[in-house]
């Protein structure tokens, strides 16, 4: 059997939570927007340099950036262009194969003195007789392609190093040398497969 009285208690109590929750409602402010209040707070923390902000950084000074840009640039370029003409100067593979000075290299182990040109490098003048010469990276960043020039003295007297990452002067006074990046810039006799 239903308690009417227990039924009008339920009744009395949904009824005033609902007043409750639609007066609160009805009186709780409205958040004022404050991002960006807190935006400027943010970037006040943060320290003034002294260098122009890139332009993705810098608060209305991307013009200004790229200003600055503009005008450095062709300074900038023309820096750049040199050093870029200066590297390909310097690179001895670039040497034309009609004006490549041409120098007596002896393989000491292969017990044989083949021409190498000066643009080509030891390791591949002797790939090119069939040789197979140990060599990794090919770039001068690792050691598997040394070998011992055995003339005496510098081995920077007798080749030249386009990149060498991996030997300082005491190993160069020692006569090593990276076959890899290693052009002759005069007669050697080399030993291959020596490393410091
Ligand atoms: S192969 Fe790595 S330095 Fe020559």
């Amino acid at each position: 059997m239903v308690d009417p009285l227990g039924v009008g208690l339920g009744l009395a109590l949904t009824l005033v939570v609902v007043v409750l929750h639609f007066s609160q409602g009805a009186e709780r402010p409205i958040p004022d927007d404050i991002s960006q209040q807190v935006i400027e707070r943010r970037a006040a923390t943060v320290p003034e340099t002294d260098f122009p902000e890139p332009m993705n950084r810098s608060i209305g000074g991307g013009a200004v950036a790229a200003g600055a840009v503009t005008a450095g640039g062709a300074e900038a370029e023309g820096e750049l262009g040199e050093a870029a003409e200066e590297e390909v100067d310097d690179d001895p593979a670039a040497i034309p194969d009609d004006e490549a000075e041409v120098f007596e290299v002896e393989y000491v182990k292969e017990g044989t003195t083949i021409e190498v040109k000066e643009n080509e490098t030891l390791l591949e003048a002797g790939e090119d007789e069939g040789w197979d010469l140990p060599y990794a990276c090919r770039e001068g960043q690792c050691i598997s392609c040394a070998g011992h020039i055995a003339d005496g003295g510098n081995s920077e007297q007798y080749v030249k190093h386009y990149t060498n990452q991996m030997l300082g002067e005491p190993e160069l006074d020692d006569g090593y040398t990276l076959t890899c990046v290693a052009y002759p810039i005069s007669d050697l006799s080399l030993e291959t497969r020596e490393s410091p």
